[in-house]
């Protein structure tokens, strides 16, 4: 099946690389061909293991210079270091468009395909998620992750486009945790996250990481494809989703 055909857009995405100096190197070969195989990239975060601008640096020499264009959301591990901002820096300095609760358009195969990004937070899903009640920090913790699920889809709700993608790093699904401990799950993903997708008709792919164990597909309760595409779970350097404009444009 070509995937160059007018109306179809070829998603490349991957997480979780966590690189450092000893990982460089690991994904290059399969990156070098990757204009042939897709029409965009997604990193959806963790890209360092330590969230230091050196480990950033090894980032934008793997992932720097790729013949499509490299659209990047941070992880948790990417704030580690609380320079967050700084390897964010380096990461645009080398080309990638890095996402915070904002989006972008590039065009491809005639197809203007708008991405919204955010890192997101936990908190849980539906009848085992934090609330705001109690302790300050307990209060902190449940409304971090709410006020930047209502930025990220904002920010989803306002591109102008014709097909819709959300990239975050925290899953909006408890679906692709699968394999994960239950005891963790409001660590990994929240139902906020869904509620901003899907509060936007449309929408025809999300995307995570994160969940190392977890399980590659979901769907959002609005029918949203969800896929968690940490590199430990798709166990290649990327996988390619192809999404056709004219299914996805079928009136309502
Ligand atoms: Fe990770
Ligand atoms: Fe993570």
């Amino acid at each position: 099946m070509s995937g160059t055909s007018e109306g179809c857009v070829r998603v490349a995405a991957v997480g979780d690389v966590h690189l450092d100096q000893d990982v460089v190197g690991r994904y290059r070969p399969a990156l070098e061909h990757l204009g042939e195989k897709a029409d965009l990239l997604l990193l959806a975060g963790d890209l360092t293991r330590h969230g230091t601008p050196e480990e950033a640096a090894c980032v934008a020499r793997e992932f720097g210079g790729l013949p499509v264009p490299v659209v990047a959301i941070l992880g948790n591990h990417d704030y580690h270091s609380d320079q967050q901002n700084a390897v964010s820096g380096v990461l645009q300095e080398a080309g990638l468009t890095v996402l915070e609760c904002t989006s972008t358009v590039l065009t491809c195969n005639g197809v203007r395909v708008g991405i919204a990004g955010t890192k997101g937070f936990g908190g849980g899903f539906a009848g085992a998620c934090a609330s705001e009640f109690g302790e300050p920090e307990m209060k902190a913790f449940t409304r971090h992750g709410r006020e930047l699920a209502a930025r990220f889809g904002t920010a989803l709700a306002a591109l102008d486009c014709d097909v819709r993608i959300a990239l975050t790093h925290y899953s909006p699904v408890p679906e692709t945790l699968l394999g994960e401990p239950l005891e963790i799950y409001p660590f990994l993903g929240s139902y906020h996250l869904a509620q901003a997708i899907d509060a936007t008709p449309g929408t025809a792919l999300a995307v995570h990481g994160h969940a190392h164990a977890g399980s590659e597909r979901g769907t959002t309760p609005g029918g949203v494809p969800v896929r968690n595409v940490a590199h430990p779970v798709i166990k290649q350097a990327y996988n390619v989703y192809q999404l056709s404009v004219s299914e996805l444009l079928t009136p309502a």
